[in-house]
């Protein structure tokens, strides 16, 4: 690429095999029978739970020529900011019951963190590798429990990240290396004191954990589906997802193929460019998982993954319909429209990690070089579109320097301009 040539705001990498996939034995693997309606009964019982809003934002809908724009706003859930927390606490829970010998039997929340459950457990230490929210998550289920965490970050996590991990009182260990190496130390470690690791990827011989992480996710799409009933649509069409190990994204591909099989909605995966290991297994495209390199020095810190789950890419390889990544400015550009939404729609707050999704969307229906994905994959008026802003305000230094500053701005060639619309 010439230096002076701004990267183009969308790589995609389209997988027709996933759209000829009726029903995938990793779908059904990861998520059997009857687990959305488990995992959404525990969530419920949890102090404060509160299904996360559905927001619509209708007018941006209409600016970009589709149908609706749903957006499900997880950046207060359980006031921990970001969606992790359903994954890391769910884990905890089914952990727990197997480690009691309880799997046939219910175990309700108030059991859970009691006294006596704690005596039968005796002192456990739980730990994990983390961006900033899923180490927040487990953070918060240990001491729910009464129980200790300690929490590995990268060199690059931010004080403010590692304070939100610290009020809980869990110990953070910073790793002078990226993601993927805090998961690598978090697991020698844990192998030498004895530690429990709830970790939100999977390696092998390690595989339960981050299948229960990745269904605690499935209580943001069984609320979704309840309150789009609410409206009178039965499902999206579309769905962007966001993704950095890829669970959240097998999570809600896998949960719309489990419910649907091949009547689901079109999904498309968004990663960022510096941390594109999805994109690049499609491009390999051997149904392998693959890992990339480097630095993965994104503003999107929660994607910033060079090393695929596998158990995640298994469902992808067979529900997703395109990979793509995005520069971070397409972050950027997401974040100041929720901020800023047209008159007469919500307010958003989102982070890099979260907003993503709203930018791609932007970018592929606006701009005429993207016709040919967009019209890939039937985007237009009828398009019910479900975006998951996976984050609030995670990181106020870096959300301000972004939506007050204007930090990560899109390159001139890559600014709106009203010709696009009347191109349409
Ligand atoms: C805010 C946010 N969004 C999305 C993701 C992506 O989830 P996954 O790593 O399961 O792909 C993360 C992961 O930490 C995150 O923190």
């Amino acid at each position: 690429m010439d230096m002076n040539t701004p990267e183009s705001p969308i790589e995609w990498v389209p997988n027709p095999r996933a759209g000829t996939i009726d029903s995938s034995p990793a779908v059904a693997a990861a998520f059997p029978d009857g687990i959305f309606q488990e995992v959404q009964t525990f969530h419920r019982q949890i102090p404060g739970y509160r299904p996360s809003p559905l927001r619509s934002l209708g007018n941006l809908a209409s600016m970009l020529g589709v149908g609706g724009i749903w957006v499900k706003d997880e950046s207060q859930r359980l006031d921990l900011n970001s969606f992790k927390v359903l994954g890391g606490s769910f884990a905890i829970y089914r952990f727990i019951k197997a480690k009691l010998g309880l799997e046939d039997q219910a175990l309700s929340f108030d059991e859970l963190v009691s006294e006596s459950t704690k005596a039968k457990l005796g002192d456990l230490t739980f730990a994990t590798a983390t961006d900033g929210n899923h180490g927040r998550g487990v953070a918060w289920g240990a001491s729910k429990l009464n129980c200790k965490a300690v929490i590995y970050v990268h060199k690059d996590t931010s004080i403010a990240r590692i304070e939100a991990i610290e009020s809980y009182g869990a110990e953070v260990h910073v790793i002078d290396g990226t993601y993927d190496d805090a998961v690598h130390q978090a697991s020698v470690d844990a192998e030498a004191n004895g530690w429990q690791i709830i970790s939100d990827t999977s390696w092998e011989g390690y595989t339960d954990i981050p299948r229960w992480v990745m269904q605690g996710y499935t209580t943001m799409l069984s609320e979704t589906q309840e309150q789009l009933a609410g409206t009178g649509i039965i499902k999206p069409t579309h769905v962007f997802m966001q993704a950095g190990v890829g669970s959240l994204a097998a999570a809600t591909a896998g949960f719309y193929s489990s419910r649907f099989g091949a009547d689901r909605p079109t999904t498309v995966v968004v990663e960022p460019t510096k941390a594109e290991c999805l994109l690049h297994s499609a491009k390999v495209g051997d149904g392998r998982p693959h890992n990339v390199g480097g630095d993965l020095n994104t503003i999107m810190a929660g994607l910033a993954c060079g090393e695929p789950n596998p158990i995640a890419w298994d469902v992808l390889w067979d529900t997703v319909d395109a990979f793509t990544a995005c520069p971070d400015y397409v972050a950027a550009k997401g974040m100041r429209v929720y901020a800023t939404p047209l008159a007469g729609d919500p307010f958003i707050v989102s982070g890099e990690s979260g907003a993503v999704t709203l930018g791609a969307l932007m970018f592929l229906a606006e701009f005429p070089q993207f016709r040919e994905q967009k019209d890939s994959i039937g985007l237009g008026p009828h398009s019910q579109v479900l975006l998951i802003n996976s984050e609030g305000n995670t990181d106020p230094d870096d959300f301000r320097h972004v939506v007050w500053e204007g930090a990560a701005s899109v390159p001139r060639e890559y600014r709106w301009s009203p010709e696009y619309r009347a191109a349409r």
